[in-house]
């Protein structure tokens, strides 16, 4: 892609980021509480993503801190980073200063959704979002990636309901479905490259300790 025209999409992102503002903040108390929720090593899946995908735009939907935002950054990807929750913003703004150049990155504080009307993504990635958005969320989400060229990667994990939420988990407003549902779904839309559940164990200290999720982790491809 040619300079003038990467410098002209990252000003676009840039003049979006300043006017969105945050509307829900599903993981906020934990934000709220821990000063690095999610650490720094990237997700399970994303050397996979990284193997598949040609360089160029990412967006990482749902970004939290930003541990696979940077990791995509790393492997010269222009990374859209987006989360509703502000104190995940400022610590992904605040990483960044020191880790990469600052026109690899810009970040925005908004729903997801402020990005589904854009087209030109070589990675749309999900991870840990699914689960924090209704149906009606879910499906704009599949319509937006669906939308990609062919080839775009979309990949991402949710908590599924084979396991509840425990008590005091610090979230709010998660929607588990079964991990079924999500492979269906995958597969009516897209090509389902590497597809896995099972279970993860974490801690979220002071607010919840040691308990254990039911997940499923997916890398997609757009047909
Ligand atoms: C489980 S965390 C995962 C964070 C990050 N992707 C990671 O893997 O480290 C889910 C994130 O999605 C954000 N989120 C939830 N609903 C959202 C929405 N509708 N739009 C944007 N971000 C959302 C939350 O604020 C939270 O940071």
């Amino acid at each position: 892609m040619r300079a003038s025209c990467l410098q002209a999409r990252l000003t676009r992102w840039r003049a979006l980021a300043d006017w969105q503002i945050a509307t829900s903040r599903p993981y906020g108390e934990l934000y709220d509480r821990i000063d690095d929720v999610w650490g720094s090593t990237p997700g399970r899946l994303m050397s996979g993503v990284l193997g598949l995908s040609m360089k160029g735009h990412a967006v990482d939907l749902g970004c939290g801190e930003g541990r696979n935002t940077f990791a995509m950054v790393a492997q010269g990807f222009t990374v859209l980073a987006v989360d509703c929750d502000p104190v995940a913003i400022q610590r992904l703004d605040q990483r960044r200063t020191d880790l990469v150049r600052s026109d690899s990155v810009v970040s925005m504080c908004s729903k997801s959704s402020v990005v589904y009307g854009m087209t030109h993504f070589q990675i749309v990635l999900a991870y840990g979002l699914l689960h924090c958005l209704d149906d009606a969320e879910l499906d704009d989400l599949l319509v937006f990636c669906g939308k990609q060229a062919p080839g775009t990667v979309f990949a991402g994990s949710a908590l599924t309901s084979e396991l509840p939420i425990p008590n005091g988990h610090g979230t709010v407003d998660l929607y588990l479905r079964s991990a079924n549902s999500y492979r269906q779904a995958l597969t009516r839309n897209f090509d389902v490259a590497y597809w896995e559940t099972g279970t993860i164990t974490e801690s979220h200290e002071p607010v919840v300790g040691r308990h254990t999720h039911s997940s499923a982790w997916f890398i997609a491809r757009v047909r």
